[in-house]
């Protein structure tokens, strides 16, 4: 009698993903908190997403490597943690890589590992007090269980807290290069022929931009084949230079990206099935208040270079995969209404600016505007000058439980915005002064937890 009197109140909570603030498309650990996305692989016929987790709290400590998988980089289902803390420190950030030609030995031709690389914290648990933080490797040849390497750390410690290793694979030299974050706006480049023994090859600096490291290289659109590399720094800011296999030479100051209130420490696959450039972001003031879990991930978003009269500029839209969770194109009621139950959205909007007037979306009652003549585009408290491009204003937005997320300018600027919910009708609502004519689409979300079971 008394055991179900107090099994009751458990039996009523809302399963995980079901929670009424619970992201229903942006990732979430089922429980704990979760930072930077980390190992971003396509490894076995699936995505990787391993992330920053504490499996212990809401709040940040213990860090882990948690680990989830998705066939479309949409469903995600989170497994069992991949990297836990050891003697050498908790676990920080890092990349992962498919070593395809066995250079580390750690798998074979016919089935290649996957190679973690991530910072151990020294000095961040009991058992590693007094320790510096290094580079260590982990790896598996199933995707599910992984081995720390027996003598890490590969790469010891260089100055301060040095972190968060990405690797990426350079062809013409035929090596992998890591970039790793020093101290304060500086990186390190290394070079190895098997991941596990490391050499310095040059620095660079990122003004505005310090941790989590990201360096790749892009065609540029529009420009007959030319390549450039792409330098990214934690804050969202890049920079766009040459790379001879040891220099990276800058040949732009250091670009913002991100005009919202969120998101840092973003990084790249390094691989994908589609040969696309595709990033993900941690949404990092997400806090989520009274819930089992803390924080989000942005949405996937596609990264290309585009010529510019400036010179090569990137591009960040979301991945196509998003409309996987599309639900029939929702009509408009009448006055600007377009209704979505759900209150989950995907708005695209392709408007004539007129020369005066002023346009608001209105997203369960949080409200975008956008200035004619100023071309001011606001949201909360942010606020970006966006230039119409062929006269027209173009904005997708797509609105989750406490978040919104803005791309315009042809994905020039994003604004990513995370705002806990307000009261209102669910839907879009399109409000505005002057004379804006041109389409506003309305597309429904569905969750991405199948069938409200969720990500187990
Ligand atoms: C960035 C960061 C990284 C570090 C990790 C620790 O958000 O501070 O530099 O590796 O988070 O969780």
């Amino acid at each position: 009698m008394l055991l179900a009197a107090l099994a009751l109140p458990l039996m009523i909570q809302s399963t995980p993903y079901e929670e009424p603030l619970r992201p229903q498309f942006h990732f979430t650990a089922k429980a704990g908190w979760l930072n930077d996305p980390n190992g971003l692989v396509f490894f076995g016929g699936e995505y990787h997403l391993f992330f920053q987790h504490n499996p212990f709290g809401t709040q940040w400590g213990n860090m882990t490597w948690g680990h989830a998988v998705s066939p479309d980089l949409v469903h995600w289902r989170q497994i069992d943690h991949a990297i836990e803390p050891d003697r050498l420190g908790t676990i920080f950030s890092g990349s992962a890589v498919v070593d395809v030609a066995n250079t580390s030995g750690l798998g074979t031709v016919g089935k290649p590992a996957l190679v973690c690389i991530y910072t151990a914290a020294g000095g961040t648990n009991e058992a590693s007090k007094g320790q510096p933080f290094t580079q260590c490797l982990a790896s598996s040849t199933d995707g599910r269980i992984f081995a720390k390497l027996p003598d890490n750390p590969v790469l010891g410690h260089l100055e301060a807290e040095n972190r968060d290793p990405k690797v990426l694979w350079h062809e013409p030299t035929g090596k992998w290069v890591m970039a790793l974050f020093l101290d304060g706006n500086r990186y390190a480049l290394l070079g190895s022929k098997d991941l596990r023994a490391w050499t310095r090859l040059s620095t660079v600096e990122m003004p505005g931009a310090s941790e989590c490291p990201d360096f790749f290289e892009l065609p540029v659109v529009g420009d007959r084949g030319r390549m450039k590399w792409v330098f990214w720094g934690g804050s969202g800011r890049y920079r766009v230079g040459s790379f001879d296999g040891t220099t990276f030479t800058p040949e732009t100051e250091s670009i913002p990206t991100n005009f919202g209130n969120t998101g840092y420490a973003a990084q790249t696959y390094f691989n994908d099935p589609n040969g696309r450039r595709v990033q993900i972001a941690w949404h990092n003031n997400a806090n989520f208040p009274g819930t089992a879990w803390n924080q989000e991930l942005g949405i996937p978003t596609e990264l290309t270079l585009v010529s510019t009269p400036d010179g090569p500029r990137l591009r960040i839209h979301p991945v196509s995969e998003l409309a996987r969770l599309h639900g029939p194109l929702v009509k408009e009621q009448g006055s600007g209404w377009f209704p979505v139950e759900s209150g989950l959205i995907d708005a695209t909007v392709s408007l004539e600016v007129p020369p005066t007037g002023t346009l608001a979306l209105v997203a369960n009652g949080q409200r975008i505007t956008y200035d004619a003549p100023s071309h001011d585009l606001k949201c909360l408290d942010r606020s970006v000058r966006v230039a119409p491009v062929e006269g027209r204003l173009r904005l997708r937005v797509l609105v989750d439980r406490a978040s919104l997320e803005i791309f315009a300018q042809e994905g020039a600027v994003s604004m990513p915005i995370f705002a806990l919910p307000v009261d209102g009708p669910r839907g879009l609502r399109v409000e505005r002064t002057g004379a804006w004519t041109g389409e506003v689409k309305v597309y429904p979300l569905n969750s991405a937890w199948p069938a409200h079971g969720g990500a187990r």
